[in-house]
């Protein structure tokens, strides 16, 4: 088992990362609490195949535990989910040391994470990812929230969990398409930070989609060790932060475009790494091999590098939307090499359009 710790003094906390470890979560999180009462925060399926070692596990720290399901789904992330929280946690007269603990991928952590720090202002939240997007990214650094439908993650806080504990173990009934959108995000970091991790990847991305458990573990070590960088550095992305949203301008785009039902979110970013790997090349900023190692890894991981049946325009439309919804600058991260970027505004219209069509 691995421990990191996100540094943030009196908000710092530890991520435990190992094969196994769902059993020993009410070990881990015994000490931290205020008091026994806790709330579970998760979807039917996922607790149809983990209820049981969770709650074996709770159960024998003593603890008084209530099920709170959500519906799946990105059409589900939403205020009306985190009102039904707020009714079952105020139901059971949940106080102030009372705890959440939100068990599940990305969509349950945000939606658990933002119920938790809303409620009564602020109650303890655990996080307990359970897919790889989830265990690299979201579950790691504080953001919280839903959609409004007039934009994805319009809503929300940031609002640290008091730990993070990633069970391995979980991954192995994750869908392949689902896993792979996590791979996306761990290609993410090595651009971003780490040429050698990069190289790393490189060497072992067969490895690594097929789940052995060794490269497994590593990469999902590195990734937190990364985003626990950054997210110290940087808790409310003033600046640095940013980084981390590498291929996501093109990303958010494309799964805009298509009404957020034909990609996974992973899969926009890979697709938006791709397309600023090129960007980023056509603008002379990075070499071109370079953008080339990078568009390579992602077709090697067999990730979508190009999204098949969308526009160039419906693209750009989706981007001229967030352009508004960001005080009329669309900001794109960009490479200098493999292992830094930077942020950049200001790219003329016409590069854009050249790198949506792969000219
Ligand atoms: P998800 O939460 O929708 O989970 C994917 C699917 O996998 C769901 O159907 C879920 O029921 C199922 N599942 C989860 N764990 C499983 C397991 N162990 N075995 C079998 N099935 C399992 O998707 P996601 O990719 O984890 O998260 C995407 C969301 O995360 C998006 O809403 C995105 O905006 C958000 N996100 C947030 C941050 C952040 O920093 N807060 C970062 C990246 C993404
Ligand atoms: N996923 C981007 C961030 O946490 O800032």
């Amino acid at each position: 088992m691995d421990t990191l710790r996100v540094e943030l003094a009196e908000r710092g906390y530890n991520i435990h990362i190992g094969q196994g470890i769902l059993k020993d979560v009410g070990a881990y999180i015994k000490p931290i609490v205020l008091s026994e009462k806790v709330s579970i925060v998760t979807n039917p399926s996922i607790w149809d195949i983990y209820s049981n070692i969770l709650e074996t596990s709770l159960l024998a720290e003593g603890f008084d535990i209530d099920l709170i399901l959500i519906p799946p789904g990105e059409n589900h992330k939403n205020l009306k989910t985190v009102s039904d929280i707020y009714d079952r946690l105020l139901k059971r007269r949940m106080d102030r040391t009372a705890s959440l603990i939100a068990f599940g991928g990305g969509i349950v952590g945000d939606v658990g994470g933002f119920a938790a720090a809303t409620y009564l202002r602020g109650i303890n939240c655990f996080q307990i990812p359970t897919t790889l997007l989830a265990q690299v990214d979201s579950s790691v650094g504080g953001k919280t929230g839903v959609n409004h439908p007039m934009g994805k993650n319009m809503i929300g806080a940031f609002y640290q969990p008091r730990a993070v504990i990633a069970d391995t173990a979980t991954l192995k009934t994750l869908p392949r398409r689902e896993f792979l959108a996590g791979v996306a995000e761990i290609i993410k970091y090595g651009v971003i930070a780490d040429s050698g991790f990069f190289a790393y990847l490189e060497k072992n991305i067969e490895g690594l989609i097929n789940g052995d458990s060794n490269i497994l573990s590593y990469s999902i070590r590195r990734s937190c060790e990364l985003k626990a960088d950054v997210v110290a550095k940087d808790e409310r992305e003033s600046g640095l932060r940013a980084i981390l949203n590498f291929g996501h301008t093109f990303g958010h785009a494309v799964e805009a475009a298509t009404g957020y039902e034909e990609y996974l979110h992973g899969e926009g970013v890979a697709i938006g790494m791709v397309l600023a790997a090129r960007l980023s090349a056509k603008m002379g900023l990075c070499r071109e091999d370079e953008a080339n190692r990078v568009i390579a890894l992602i077709e090697k991981s067999g990730l979508p590098v190009s999204a098949e049946g969308v526009k160039i325009e419906e693209i750009m439309e989706a981007m001229k939307v967030d352009k508004k919804a960001a005080a009329g600058k669309v900001r794109f991260v960009l490479m200098n090499s493999i292992g830094s970027v930077s942020l950049k505004s200001d790219i003329p219209e016409g590069k854009i359009a050249e790198a949506v069509s792969g000219k």
